[in-house]
């Protein structure tokens, strides 16, 4: 992981990349006539949007920005393209870099730094040689008249803290239990500033639960209940905005099996959307964003034990709804249900979940995006997708029609948690609706949370996905 400082001056054998348009005469950048000359060449003749030039004493790259009919399209070319540059820095073992900011290109440069930094993240604890893997870039600079260093310093962090949601879900449950789960968020809480408490198995059967111990049956490591809070004395909400994520931390299916090799293989995933509530209190911390937030993580494996709960079963949740029980794989809502409902009792101003939820979300819109649907109002909702825009995190949101609710009714039970065969996203998310009595947003990150080939600055394995979209819409707050 590289970190992301401030530069006031340029030495001359300072590697860089100039960001930079088309027609820049290229003369203020310490190039000789035939260097300027071959950039020329290269933009206006081979059409290139990228040129490198090797000075010996120091690499120059010369990266132009692309407009494109929307702003935030343009935005995410600057960070592909620095996932693209990323490889011949690490290629030429540069271990550091300035992103030269020549004309005011605010955003662009922000954008492009951002790419270089989430394309640098690696995870190697589990390596032997972990010094022969690891990347040359240590340090990118920004040098720029218009960007501040408290706007260098929010992108250092920003980058970090979905760095520490991409480790989080690598991290195999063979390490990451429940427990240790919830250890990771004490530890980010003491390095942020935010309050972290964490309930334990008897905390959560004392609380009723049922969601969330049903699930658990089937394990031998207990859940945990996680509750983050950051309350600074000038925020900005009177009413807290409530961030939940699923937090299972091994989805197996229960005794409704996955197969495997296909389906199981990456499910360490399935608490992708407890990593990114974790990482973004993290975030808005460190930045000190005049924000009251609560952070949520219900968590547990989901394996099929001896004592594991099985089709059929009725379960009394947290909230004294009755659910039948008709697929052990349909665990993310049991456990988000609970917590959902547990956050009535702080009266918040919005609640947004997070959560690998449906395979149908996947089936809907691949790894492009989030599946977003719920019962927020249109400028909330409208706000959400701004933001998901500006950080390339967009939202598709799907109808949330009564027609949907027909297809959760049991016989015996108030709900069952099993839809039918179509809409399988919805019916999720119309069985987590009934334990809400508030503004409320469910996110299916499902598609985007893990890929399982490089796609730009979204690396291999976990992504992040949700950090920097929550704190780009808790920071326009
Ligand atoms: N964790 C899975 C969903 C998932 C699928 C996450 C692919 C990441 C990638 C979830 O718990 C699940 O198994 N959902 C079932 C629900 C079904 C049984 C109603 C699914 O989508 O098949
Ligand atoms: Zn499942
Ligand atoms: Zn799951």
């Amino acid at each position: 992981m590289a970190t992301i400082s401030q530069k006031n001056a340029l030495n001359n054998n300072d590697n860089i990349v100039i960001i930079c348009s088309k027609n820049n005469s290229f003369t203020n950048f310490n190039l000789s006539k035939a260097e300027i000359d071959f950039v020329k060449k290269e933009i206006t003749k081979n059409d290139k949007k990228v040129v490198f030039i090797n000075q010996l004493n120091r690499f120059v790259f010369v990266q132009l920005i692309e407009t494109k009919n929307v702003n935030y399209l343009t935005i995410e070319a600057l960070r592909k393209a620095a996932s693209k540059i990323h490889a011949t820095i690490v290629e030429n073992k540069i271990d550091s870099i300035t992103v030269f900011d020549a004309e005011h290109k605010t955003a662009e440069t922000i954008a492009f730094t951002e790419g270089l930094a989430l394309s640098n993240y690696q995870f190697l604890k589990y390596k032997k040689d972990k010094k022969k893997e690891e990347n040359s870039l240590k340090s990118i600079s920004i040098f720029s008249k218009d960007i501040t260093s408290a706007q260098i310093n929010e992108l250092h962090i920003l980058t970090e803290a979905t760095n520490i949601s991409r480790t989080l879900v690598n991290e195999p449950q063979s390490f990451l239990t429940a427990t240790q789960l919830s250890k990771e968020f004490q530890k980010l809480g003491k390095e942020a500033g935010f309050s972290v408490e964490v309930f334990n198995k008897a905390k959560i059967k004392a609380l009723k639960m049922g969601g969330l111990l049903s699930v658990n049956l089937g394990s031998i490591e207990p859940p945990t209940f996680t509750i983050m809070e950051y309350k600074p004395k000038k925020a900005k909400n009177k009413q807290p905005i409530i961030l939940v994520g699923k937090g299972v931390v091994y989805d197996t299916g229960g005794v409704s099996l996955k197969p495997t090799p296909n389906s199981m293989d990456m499910m360490k995933c399935d608490m992708a959307g407890g990593a990114a509530v974790g990482a973004t209190l993290y975030a808005i911390a460190k930045t000190k964003l005049p924000v009251h937030v609560i952070g949520i993580v219900p968590a547990t494996d989901n394996r099929p034990g001896e004592n594991a709960y099985v089709p059929g079963d009725v379960i009394t949740m947290y909230n004294g709804l009755t659910v039948e029980m008709l697929n052990a794989d349909a665990e993310g809502r049991m456990i988000l249900a609970d917590a959902l409902a547990y956050a009535k009792k702080y009266k918040p101003q919005l609640v947004i979940d997070l959560a690998t939820l449906t395979g149908a979300a996947v089936a809907a819109i691949g790894t492009s995006g989030i599946v977003a649907m719920g019962t927020a109002d249109e400028k909330t909702k409208n706000k959400l997708k701004q933001s998901g825009n500006n950080v390339f995190e967009r939202l598709a949101e799907m109808p949330f029609w009564d027609d949907y609710d027909e297809m959760i009714k049991s016989d015996i039970a108030d709900m069952k948690n099993l839809g039918g065969p179509y809409a399988g996203s919805i019916t999720a998310g119309k069985f987590l609706a009934r334990y809400i009595d508030y503004p409320w947003m469910h996110f299916d990150i499902a598609g985007p949370a893990f890929l399982t080939s490089k796609d730009g600055y979204r690396l291999k394995g976990g992504t992040g996905v949700g950090v920097r979209l929550l704190f780009d819409y808790l920071k326009g707050l």
